[in-house]
């Protein structure tokens, strides 16, 4: 079996490239990565002398280059992983979400109909459902739930997804497509909440609480996504969106303060900062349909996921403390320095 993994130098894709090649060793890996600030090609060193792996950075927005990839290697499988994935970003600069998430997606997809292929797999979000309001404990997305999407960031994810369906219908593409809850683990890009937070309690620094830090989010440890990517591409049905989610809910002010309380840190770092504009209040997953069809469930619970992460920050210092001592430098004091939120 020949998969290329798009966007496996980023945090989930890494992870599952790392899954792929443990579980099935006769499988061929192609990771097309083009290294946006995002992506850390010294993840994937312990691999690179892999000979079931090729590394290829290029966009996957080059329609050229991909479709040589194509005849190179004659891919049975496309997953789908590469996108701009911060929210945040795509609120200060739409323009690359829609490129990458929305265009790159149609150029994979048309190299499937040209090339032939048996399965395009799009990584998508639980993002594109929009949110839930915080007095309704009782909702759950389901896979039926209509697309209301916040930000730039989850509409292009939403289009992109959208577009996945158009090529089943209209072109018979053989799709699927998963809506993953957040991730947290290993490899987490520290821009995110929980890496932010562990790298800004190591260095004392403050840690920045958007409004009252209330909002929910269903939190999956980045292995159990990985699972179930794994199944959907091997048993998941043809047309179909499968929901990815472990009622694991939490709100982010007491993620924080687990992480304050894992490090010895004091709570007097936490510091409430302005809101994200559109900010989303819930996520919260119901994954019925992928327990019930695949027998999919979460392995890792939150208590022992949070632990492990944090000692893989602890144990891996290189690791981010290289990638915040570059460009992230530049991006972190414009967004929580001179534009205000720690002002
Ligand atoms: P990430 O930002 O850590 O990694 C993205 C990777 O894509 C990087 O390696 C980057 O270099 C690469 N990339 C970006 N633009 C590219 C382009 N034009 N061509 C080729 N490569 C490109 O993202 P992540 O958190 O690992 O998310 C991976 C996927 O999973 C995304 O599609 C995201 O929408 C989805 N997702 C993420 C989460 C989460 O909690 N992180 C949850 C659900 C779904
Ligand atoms: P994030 O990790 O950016 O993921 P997403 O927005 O895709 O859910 O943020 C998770 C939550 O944490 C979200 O409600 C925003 C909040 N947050 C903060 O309060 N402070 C921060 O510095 C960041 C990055 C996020």
């Amino acid at each position: 079996m020949n998969i290329i993994v798009t966007g496996g130098a980023g945090f989930i894709g890494s992870n599952f490239i790392f899954h792929m090649l443990k579980k099935y060793p006769d499988y061929r890996i192609i990771c097309l990565d083009c290294l946006t600030y995002a992506g850390n090609l010294s993840t994937l060193r312990p691999i690179m002398d892999n000979p079931n792996f090729r590394f290829v950075k290029e966009s996957i927005t080059n329609r050229t280059t991909v479709y040589k990839l194509f005849e190179e290697e004659h891919p049975d499988i496309i997953v789908n992983f590469a996108a701009e994935s911060h929210v945040d970003r795509s609120i200060e600069n739409p323009q690359v979400f829609l490129e990458t998430n929305i265009i790159g997606t149609s150029v994979l997809m048309d190299a499937c109909r040209k090339y032939g292929i048996k399965r395009y797999h799009q990584v998508s979000t639980d993002e594109v459902y929009g949110d839930l309001p915080l007095d309704r404990p009782d909702l759950f997305f389901t896979e039926d739930t209509p697309i209301h999407t916040s930000s730039p960031y989850s509409s292009s994810k939403a289009s992109a997804d959208l577009l996945v369906q158009a090529y089943n219908r209209t072109y018979g593409l053989p799709t699927t497509i998963s809506r993953c809850s957040n991730n947290y683990g290993p490899y987490h890009f520290p821009e995110k909440l929980i890496p932010l937070m562990i790298a800004n309690a190591l260095a004392d620094k403050p840690l920045p609480v958007y409004g009252e830090g209330l909002n929910v989010r269903d939190w999956l440890y980045v292995e159990d996504h990985c699972k179930a990517i794994d199944l959907i591409i091997h048993n998941g049905r043809v047309g179909e969106v499968y929901n990815v989610g472990g009622h694991n809910e939490m709100k982010n002010i007491d993620i924080v303060k687990i992480i304050c309380k894992a490090l010895g840190k004091p709570e007097s770092l936490i510091t409430y900062v302005a809101d994200r504009k559109g900010h989303d209040m819930r996520y919260a997953i119901d994954p019925t349909k992928i327990h019930a069809e695949l027998g999919w469930l979460p392995e890792t619970k939150f208590e022992d996921g949070i632990q492990k992460t944090i000692q893989w920050y602890l144990d891996n210092k290189d690791w981010w403390e290289t990638i915040i001592s570059g460009e992230y430098q530049n991006y972190y004091e414009k967004m929580y320095n001179t534009e205000g939120l720690l002002k």
